[in-house]
């Protein structure tokens, strides 16, 4: 066949359909949404079907792989213009090799856009986005996803698969750890923060990469925390709880939306209609495109929703998926479904359409190697302005979850004896989904952080984090006992958790508490650091140790955050965003938490009839919004503007926070609300406002927030959006762990 060069096609064809006199240069700009549109009209005029359904088709290369491959051929199906897009191919040179094969070996030269998973950085490591979550600080976040989506499109990326939106209550779900925690809430706003910083203001940019809010919907519910479970909710709960971090997300002009591998509700979500018409394009008005997770089409036969594989591309195509991830249905599939009848040819044109105008926006028709330029990748890699946020950001993130008798910061005069399977490590310390982040040299391990300041101590590994034997306890044990205080780094493997890492015992692994308890022995205090992805349960630890710094997995500057942290120089003020259970049998557990009917401590109730366990208290080992400082805080009574709030008339609570330790800090100031009663029964306490601080030791400042009527909207049992008159309860404090200590009444107007 006679190759037709797209660029001349697309040419001839917009003049046609455009006219010369609308050919205005201004006009040409790719920013012009009406003009793109004429261009994808000019472009579907003239693809075969099989070239419309190859935008629609997306492969991993074999040179790096994030699942299991089915299917090797890639660069056959990319030269036959059978790909749209490919990911887990990345490099300057590579992409453009792989580019050139997509313009000047197919028939209408149309680019191909490269995904990946930036999750938590490229090269430069920032921590686990739970981990980060901790820090509460949005503008942060931001920053950390620019630079991640800097570093990428430096080695020719266009399209992050992340921000990772799900939320989940359950820590024995790996995947907890890819996401902003338990509340809704927070993880709106982290949500639009981090679509923000992928993507810019503008598409078109080269630092920027196009973003997917993932994983649609409600992956992070699967029954019992295991990986790619069942989920089975109500209406209310998946409206309310997890749904809103992505209307979040397409509210900040997220430009892909990625299907999950759970059914919800009987219906897998790559099948399902309800959540990717009804809710993502007609109701929110979602203008981007859809991928599908990792062969999740093919899933639906193992579901048992499709009959085969041909049924199960029909019912994607139909629900409204418009590109197949890996599995290659849509591409063995879906002309067939065509030829019969059963996929309308208007709805493949809609999907390439959504396809199309996003290759349109990131300016690959103007120049499709604009992402590719090796001397700008060998800059932008691993700047050093990088690594100092990724220093910031571990810190930040870091959550000091016990400090008896002010055992940190340590004292530099004092030898310290610096143990634990973690503590000399390059390797898990970036985390799991840690993209292009080198494993062996770059990150800074915590006995490098301690040498970069020259700290005073010893080293001894003491164990493996799993299995392994205690032949080495006898060094660390020496060590320690010629120190005056431990510091033990242990934790979780990189692999236990992230992706198809679900546990079911939330202990430290191996030999660690053994490890823990024959060094309490000795007597010296002991600080656990810990990197781990999940909450776990500390009940031991909490028990035995003297501090606990929980530094999840801390990234590429980890070592020296650490440092930071333990001497002194950085003020810890990270607060959970998850809550750590006492034990794994009070999983799920979570702030806001139902009251039930029979309260633990329901007045009257004869103690053996109300809803707890007899073996273990309700209360979670560390709660929700919890985190210590090397300084405290103390919180005046809330006031308000007003005991009476009205649709149009809101009110403002101000409270005053006083420094009143001896250093300076910064503390999270959280507002929650609680609704007494409703047509539907509400949550002990909801999250609703929080503000993070400076405070000077000595220092006070009143920390005013504005609670408006729409703040007290829930779903009803219709499902309709809505709040109703009564009376609520609210306090400010720096936890979810709180009395209320206000209330206010919500009247008609
Ligand atoms: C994961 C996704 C990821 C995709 C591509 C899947 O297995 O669930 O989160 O984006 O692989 O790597």
């Amino acid at each position: 066949m006679k190759k037709i060069h797209f660029y001349i096609a697309l040419t001839i064809l917009s003049i046609t359909f455009i006219g010369w006199n609308n050919l205005n240069v201004d006009t040409l700009e790719p920013k012009n949404d009406d003009l793109i549109e004429k261009k994808i009209d000019s472009l579907l005029a003239i693809m075969t079907i099989e070239e419309k359904i190859g935008q629609t088709v997306i492969y991993s290369s074999v040179e790096d792989v994030t699942g299991p491959i089915l299917d090797k051929n890639y660069t056959t199906y990319l030269k036959n213009g059978q790909m749209g897009a490919i990911f887990n191919a990345t490099g300057s040179a590579f992409t453009r090799k792989l580019q050139k094969i997509a313009v000047e070996e197919t028939r209408l030269g149309i680019p191909l856009i490269f995904g990946y998973d930036v999750i938590h950085g490229y090269k430069t490591i920032f921590p686990i986005p739970m981990g980060e979550a901790s820090s509460w600080d949005l503008e942060l976040m931001e920053k950390t996803a620019r630079i991640a989506a800097k570093e990428a499109s430096a080695e020719g990326l266009h399209w992050t698969f992340a921000p990772m939106v799900d939320i989940s209550r359950d820590p024995r779900w790996g995947r907890i750890a890819e996401g902003a925690g338990e509340d809704t809430y927070l993880g709106s706003l982290i949500a639009k923060a981090r679509v923000k910083g992928f993507q810019g203001d503008d598409l078109s940019n080269k630092h920027t990469v196009l973003a997917c809010a993932k994983h649609y919907a409600a992956y992070g519910a699967a029954q019992a925390g295991r990986d790619y479970h069942t989920v089975d909710i109500s209406l209310n709960t998946l409206r309310e709880t997890y749904l809103p971090p992505f209307k979040a997300a397409v509210d900040a002009d997220v430009a892909t939306f990625m299907t999950s591998f759970n059914e919800l509700n009987g219906v897998p979500a790559t099948g399902n209609e309800f959540l990717l018409k009804d809710i993502l394009r007609d109701e929110w008005n979602f203008s981007g495109f859809v991928v599908t997770d990792y062969t999740s089409i093919n899933e639906m036969v193992l579901h048992g929703y499709a009959e085969n594989l041909q049924h199960a591309g029909e019912l994607a195509m139909n629900a409204g998926v418009d590109m197949d991830m890996q599995g290659g249905v849509f591409k063995n599939h879906l002309k067939t479904a065509i030829d019969e009848g059963k996929v309308e040819i208007s709805r493949l044109d809609e999907a390439v359409r959504d396809v199309l105008r996003l290759k349109f926006k990131l300016g690959l028709f103007d120049d499709p190697y604009k992402y590719c330029n090796e001397a700008e990748e060998a800059n932008i890699i691993l700047h050093k302005d990088h690594l100092e946020t990724a220093r910031d950001a571990a810190r930040k993130s870091i959550v000091l979850l016990k400090n008896d008798n002010n055992i940190l910061p340590l004292n530099n005069s004092k030898k310290v004896a610096l143990i634990g399977p973690l503590a000399d490590d390059q390797f898990h310390i970036i985390g799991n989904w840690a993209a292009k982040g080198d494993r062996d040299g770059t990150a800074v391990s915590v006995k490098e952080g301690f040498e970069a300041q020259n700290k005073s101590f010893k080293f001894a590994k003491g164990c493996e984090i799993e299995g392994g034997d205690t032949k080495s306890f006898k060094e660390a044990i020496a060590v320690a006992k010629a120190s005056d205080v431990v510091v033990m780094v242990m934790g979780e493997s990189e692999r236990m958790s992230g992706e198809a890492a679900s546990r079911s015992n939330l202990k430290l692994p191996g030999l660690q508490q053994q490890l823990i308890s024959e060094i309490k022995k000795i007597g010296k205090p002991i600080v656990l650091v810990l990197y781990n992805g999940r909450p776990l349960n500390l009940s031991y630890e909490n028990e035995t140790v003297d501090a606990i710094v929980e530094a999840w997995f801390p990234g590429t500057s980890g070592g020296h955050a650490v440092t930071d942290v333990l001497y002194g120089d950085y003020n810890p003020s990270g607060k959970l965003t998850v809550t750590f259970p006492r034990n794994v049998g009070q999983v799920p557990i979570y702030y806001n938490m139902k009251n039930t009917g029979r309260p633990e401590d329901a007045e009257g109730a004869h103690s053996r009839y109300v809803s707890k366990y007899i073996d273990v208290e309700n209360s979670p080992l560390f709660p929700f919004g919890y985190g210590l400082s090397y300084t405290s805080f103390s919180y005046g009574k809330p006031v308000l503007s007003n005991q009476t709030l009205s649709n149009n008339q809101p009110i403002t609570v101000k409270t005053t926070i006083t420094n009143t330790g001896d250093r300076n800090g910064e503390e999270i100031v959280q507002l929650y609300i609680k609704d007494r009663f409703g047509s539907v029964t509400r949550p002990t306490k909801e999250l609703k406002n929080f503000k993070k601080i400076t405070l000077k030791k000595g220092e006070s400042q009143t920390v005013e927030f504005i609670i408006s009527a729409e703040n007290l909207k829930f779903y009803n049992n219709n499902l309709e959006f809505k709040n109703e008159p009564g009376d609520y309860d609210l306090f400010v404090a720096g936890s979810s762990n709180h009395e209320f200590t206000n209330s206010f009444t919500l009247i008609n107007n």
